[in-house]
């Protein structure tokens, strides 16, 4: 195109430049042309001129010897004149033949003028003047009709050359005004050529943008040549990249579209702005079923007025706030249903930004089943966990080293371990009381083998006979992860014996009380009264009446021993009454350290510490009998600190049980095992002076209230009597 155009350009200048040189060069001939026809007119005036010359001199020398001669000067002068013209004819260039004719002319005009003169000069001489009168005659006819001769050549080429200037301009005219009335056309002709080799490939190109712009990527352009064959080239390998961009562009939208609309979770894309905020854009086929809406009308709903529940809609604005900040924000809210149904969803929402816009993306996710699922769980662990807890069995679940990781109420109890962080539990120290796995231990018995490990033992730590049953426990690859212990207090069953033993001993104790009371109160009496006589003889030196003194003081430990004896063997009726547990062990510490058994020094030395939980509830109990107990347990405890210490008594009440405790601790001598066994038994002691009936009456006394006394002891460290009673409650009464 470009190149037509140049040529185009070219050839249009060209012409224009040929018509220019044409109408230059026409207009220069015509000028040239016209410019000889004037100088030919010029001569042919000369040339008439000279005839006239010629014809005045013939008309002079005609009338020579007339009276209408002219002066000779005139003569002379007119001849003067035909000289002039005749020589000024040479002044132009001619051709040869030409100016061979006027050479012959301007001789015979010579011949002319010098035979007038002849004549003029030979006015005396007649003969001479005839004889060149008619010489002069002859040459003037010869020069006029050498003249006319010429003119008539001259004005018959004059007149052809005047009409072929004429012919050419007119020629030159008609090409200038063909030129002037042709340039228009080929003007308006050129444009047309511009306008349309232009206006098509445009319009081609305009339908295939059309085209493009419809959507139709497989449009293309043919027939274009040049420059715009070239356009039409990239233009066809922009609609192919474009189809192929199109393509994959589809193909991806179809694949999220695919994954949008196959997700299992409800997609929601929300309004962020304005009133509109929470106004559903897009949602997915899952987000449809799960609320029974159709899409359609979903696209119409706003999430938070329509979809949340009223719960959950009451803080939705806290919810839109944090999610506007750029938070991700995940919760467990509830949704409705079309037709009402609340249930619950996972929400997790964040905000996405696309063309400059922003938008909340929301995933809800319908829970219900898991819920019911997490709340059968909760049911079945709370069911497992009753379970495990009201087995009477005491239940402990071990890992590989020896650590108790769980226990049941029933171990709890037994085994103490709520005070304990179950991570460092070795089940030694609270089974055994020991700081290693001992001997016979049923936990190594089990890994050993690998097999459930049953032993029968009595464990003096917790002073029981015990059934334990170790269980291995596995772990999904059938690898041993720990045991379970499961552990039955045999005791009773065991202890059967021992306690008839104990029942028949006491009633043999109380029998022979009985009969001891009776066989020697009286005579003992007798004798006291006897000697209490003696005392006051005055016969009897100051020595013996020491000795009488010191046995009626002898007769008093017997009767008092006696008055044990028959305590222990028939304790009193118990008398309930409502009895303030802290109220009674103030009075009963602040009556023990008036006791005589502290008219020692070392009673000086002794500090009580009391640790004793306010608002324990108030118990139906025989007070005089528990404070027998607790004074009982107390002078005990100042007796086992001979060089003073600490006594320590604290109260705590387990609301759950219902269960006041009482724990009497010293920091004296201690026990080792062998006494700490025998210490309940009646008339056991290690005092010279003791009855050895102390805690025999006080373990009984406190069986009576239905409770529960044990020992806790360390030689040279300390002892702690710990003292279980259940409230009784008034109307029980
Ligand atoms: N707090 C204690 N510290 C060390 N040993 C104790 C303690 N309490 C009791 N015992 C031991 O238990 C034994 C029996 O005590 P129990 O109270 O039954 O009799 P007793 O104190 O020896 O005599 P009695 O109580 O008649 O004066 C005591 O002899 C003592 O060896
Ligand atoms: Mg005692």
């Amino acid at each position: 195109m470009k190149k037509k155009i140049i040529i185009i350009t070219c050839l249009i200048c060209l012409i224009f430049l040929a018509g220019g040189v044409y109408i230059i060069t026409s207009i220069k001939s015509a000028t040239s042309e016209l410019d000889l026809l004037i100088e030919l007119y010029q001569v042919e005036i000369l040339r008439e001129h000279l005839l006239i010359q010629v014809k005045g001199a013939q008309s002079d020398f005609f009338l020579m010897g007339t009276h209408f001669a002219k002066s000779r000067d005139t003569v002379a002068a007119n001849l003067e004149k035909i000289k002039k013209v005749s020589t000024a004819c040479f002044e132009c260039h001619h051709a040869s033949n030409v100016k061979a004719r006027l050479e012959k002319l301007n001789n015979d005009i010579d011949s002319y003028i010098s035979s007038i003169n002849k004549i003029l000069n030979a006015r005396g001489n007649r003969t001479l003047l005839i004889k060149e009168s008619n010489i002069a005659f002859r040459i003037s006819e010869n020069v006029l009709a050498q003249i006319n001769d010429m003119v008539h050549i001259a004005n018959t080429k004059l007149a052809g050359r005047t009409d072929a200037s004429l012919k050419d301009i007119a020629d030159s005219k008609k090409i200038l005004y063909a030129l002037v009335g042709i340039t228009p056309f080929i003007a308006a002709a050129v444009c047309l050529f511009f306008i349309r080799a232009l206006t098509k490939p445009i319009k081609i190109l305009l339908d295939a943008t059309r085209s493009l712009k419809r959507g139709n990527f497989d449009y293309k352009i043919k027939g274009l040549k040049n420059e715009f064959g070239e356009l039409a080239t990239s233009f066809n390998g922009m609609s192919d990249s474009l189809n192929q961009t199109m393509h994959k562009i589809q193909e991806s939208e179809n694949r999220y579209r695919t994954l949008f609309e196959s997700a299992g979770d409800a997609i929601f894309i929300l309004e962020t702005e304005g009133k509109n905020i929470g106004d559903i854009l897009e949602a997915n086929r899952a987000a449809a079923d799960m609320h029974g809406i159709s899409i359609e009308k979903l696209l119409t709903l706003n999430l938070i007025k329509d979809l949340d529940a009223p719960d959950a809609s009451e803080q939705a604005q806290a919810r839109l706030e944090r999610i506007l900040k750029g938070e991700k924000f995940k919760a467990e809210l509830n949704h409705k249903k079309e037709d009402g149904t609340i249930f619950p969803v996972e929400v997790s929402a964040s905000l996405l930004e696309y063309m400059g816009h922003k938008y909340i993306l929301a995933i809800d996710r319908d829970v219900s089943e898991r819920k019911e699922m997490e709340n059968l769980i909760l049911q079945s662990k709370l069911e497992w966990e009753s379970t495990f807890n009201t087995i009477t069995d005491v239940i402990t679940i071990h890992d590989m080293d020896f650590n108790i990781i769980r226990a049941n109420k029933a171990a709890e109890k037994m085994l103490g371990l709520p005070f304990l962080n179950l991570t460092k539990a070795k089940c030694y120290q609270y089974y055994h009381g020991k700081d290693f796995a001992p001997d016979e231990c049923p936990s190594c018995e089990c890994f050993r083998t690998g097999k459930q490990a049953t032993f029968e033992i009595y464990e003096p730590h917790l002073d029981k006979f015990l059934e334990i049953r170790a269980m291995p426990r596995f772990d999904s690859n059938h690898q041993m992860i720990g045991l379970i212990h499961v552990v039955r207090d045999i005791t009773e069953g065991k202890g059967v014996e021992a306690a008839l033993q104990r029942t028949e001993q006491l009633k043999m104790v109380g029998e022979m009380a009985a009969g001891l009371a009776h066989e020697i109160k009286n005579p003992l009496a007798g004798i006291k009264g006897s000697l209490q006589c003696l005392v006051e003889e005055e016969s009897i030196s100051e020595e013996d009446r020491d000795l009488i003194v010191k046995s009626v003081e002898q007769i008093k430990r017997i009767e008092l021993l006696i008055k044990g004896l028959l305590n222990f063997a028939k304790p009193p009726q118990l008398q309930l009454m409502l009895t303030d547990i802290n109220d009674l062990l103030e009075k009963t510490i602040s009556f023990s350290l008036k006791s005589p058994a502290l008219a020692s020094d070392s009673s000086t030395s002794i500090e009580v510490k009391k640790d004793f939980e306010p608002g324990i509830p108030e118990t139906m109990a025989d007070p005089m009998q528990l404070q027998q107990v607790f004074l009982n347990l107390m002078l005990n405890a100042i007796e086992a600190m001979p060089d003073g210490g600490i006594l320590t008594v604290k109260t705590s009440y387990d609301a759950e049980r219902s269960i006041i405790q009482v724990a009497i601790a010293d920091t004296g001598k201690g026990m080792d095992k062998d006494v700490q066994e025998k210490i309940f038994q009646p008339f056991f002691t290690t005092k010279p002076k003791g009855s050895g009936l102390g805690l025999a009456i006080t373990r009984r006394l406190i069986e009576q209230h239905g409770g529960d006394v044990c020992v806790e002891s360390m030689l040279n460290k300390g002892t702690v009597f710990n003292i279980s009673l259940q409230i009784q409650p008034e109307e029980k009464e």
